[in-house]
């Protein structure tokens, strides 16, 4: 190790290091609350001034971070946030966190990523550790990130440090957070993942070093492949089962007490979140330019995107059971947040099944306590509802009522019990009901079977984690 790597490192473990998150979102905020908290003088930076604002009046916006934890930690003096990327000059360490979407062709657009790297380049300074965390393809940090930062003269590996770190935060999990998840770790030379391992082991319980920030991304990547090809999986499954009479959530809980081999996975309505139906396209494009074609993205992409439309399809065959059409009938949506207990809509399918609806005439209205205003903007049906309280009266003024994301606040036995029909896409509601259709289970009727196998849960988390 050279003398400036063993310095960075004795700073790091005396807590004497300064540490810079850029971009506090759902992964920066949450990673620059751990920094402050295992000991670092912690500087956020962000190039939206409402955050930074709301980090330094004390204030949360991100439901996993509690306004008393950040609101201690800058009260102490350890923990600001500022727009101003000069601050950067005065850090040791910088994790970047910025969004990594997808354009309309499906190609990644790095925009983000660029603007914050050039925004840290301007300051860089000999001695610094930077480390990527936003999920990216393989190749980024040195083909991308590294070239940028050099632009100034420095030299990574000899100048300053750099590394690759997967975020694999789960929000609205309340076992899993940023603390007990372990941390896969890939420097672009040995230094580099000593540091970084250095930094995070102050502030995370695991540490999994890697051989290079390529392998780090690639892990990443096959975390959410694995995801989405598996969910796709589960819900050709579920139309398989459609068609075939069989409930699959009763095939599934069955198959799962496999203690070997197989692992639930279950159908909904489609992925939603930042990751799980983006983060795959990002290998997919990295793949297609070395000449290799994937299928299996690609085809768990096609099935996954189809549901909002399979789901539609479901609403208006239970509606045609009731002798009444799409058009004119007015539909409840429950739950517009991409998964459960969280209030993030961000691809969220339920908009795409609330979208096709709206096509189809239906009048849609939505419940969701996470969400309480569905700007005309963020969704197909371009106008502005409000949540519905979930009330008998509401559910019972609906010809349909859809469950599309199981919150676990719903009251599900009033909405059994209020509701002409319900379709039911997360299994949400136990046994069978002749008013309830669930997504990939026969058709109910009044001499239902006995229940039997039901698991004690609504559907589990299984299908659109970010
Ligand atoms: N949300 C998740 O559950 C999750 C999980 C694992 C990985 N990730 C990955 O982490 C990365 C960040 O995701 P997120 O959900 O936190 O996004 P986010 O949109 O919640 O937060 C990103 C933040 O970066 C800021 N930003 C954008 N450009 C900037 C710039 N040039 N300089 C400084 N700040 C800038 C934005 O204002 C925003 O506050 C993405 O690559 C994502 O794929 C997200």
């Amino acid at each position: 190790m050279s003398p400036g790597a063993h310095r960075l490192l004795d700073q790091i473990r005396s807590r004497r290091s300064r540490a810079g998150v850029v971009g506090l979102g759902y992964v920066g905020l949450p990673l620059a609350l751990e920094l402050a908290r295992a000991g670092f003088d912690t500087t956020g930076i962000d190039v939206d001034p409402r955050k930074v604002d709301a980090v330094n009046r004390r204030t949360s916006y991100i439901a996993d971070v509690s306004t008393s934890d950040l609101a201690a930690l800058v009260g102490e003096g350890r923990l600001r946030a500022t727009a101003d990327f000069a601050a950067v000059a005065g850090l040791d360490t910088i994790n970047i966190c910025v969004p990594t979407p997808l354009r309309k062709t499906k190609d990644p657009d790095m925009s983000f990523v660029a603007a914050a790297v050039d925004g840290v380049a301007a300051h860089l300074r000999p001695g610094m550790l930077v480390i990527l965390e936003s999920t990216t393809y393989p190749g980024t940090t040195e083909e991308f990130v590294r070239p940028r930062l050099e632009a100034g003269g420095l030299r990574a590996g000899q100048d300053f440090f750099l590394a690759f770190s997967p975020e694999r935060v789960d929000p609205g999990n309340p076992t899993f957070n940023t603390r007990n998840v372990p941390k896969v770790v890939g420097g672009i030379d040995a230094p580099s993942t000593a540091l970084a391992g250095a930094l995070y082991a102050a502030a995370i319980e695991r540490i999994v070093p890697v051989s290079s920030p390529r392998v780090a991304e690639m892990v990443k990547l096959l975390e959410n492949t694995f995801r989405a090809v598996n969910i796709g999986l589960a819900n050709e499954i579920a139309q398989m089962c459609d068609r075939l009479g069989v409930d699959v959530w009763e095939v599934v809980d069955a198959a799962a007490t496999k203690p070997f081999g197989f692992m639930p996975f279950y159908p909904g309505p489609g992925l939603g979140g930042h990751c799980i139906p983006i983060d795959p396209f990002y290998l997919s494009w990295k793949a297609k330019q070395s000449g290799f074609d994937p299928r299996f993205i690609e085809l768990a992409g096609q099935v996954n995107s189809a549901m909002p439309h399979v789901v539609a399809q479901k609403v208006a065959d239970a509606l045609n059971d009731k002798r009444k059409s799409v058009k004119g009938s007015s539909v409840l949506a429950l739950g517009i947040a991409y998964k459960r207990d969280i209030d993030d809509i961000r691809e969220s399918p339920s908009l795409d099944v609330m979208s096709v609806l709206t096509q189809k005439g239906a009048r849609v209205r939505y419940s969701d306590p996470h969400v309480p205003v569905l700007r005309a903007d963020r969704w197909h049906g371009a106008v502005e509802l409000h949540s519905e309280p979930l009330t008998a009266s509401v559910l019972g003024q609906a010809d349909c009522v859809v469950i599309l994301t199981d919150h676990r606040s719903f009251d599900y036995d009033l909405v059994r019990r209020s509701s002409s029909i319900v379709v039911d896409t997360r299994n949400a509601i136990e046994g069978h009901h002749p008013n309830v259709f669930r997504l990939g289970a026969p058709v109910p009727s009044e001499s239902a079977p006995p229940e039997a196998g039901h698991s004690e849960q609504p559907a589990p988390d299984a299908q659109a984690v970010a």
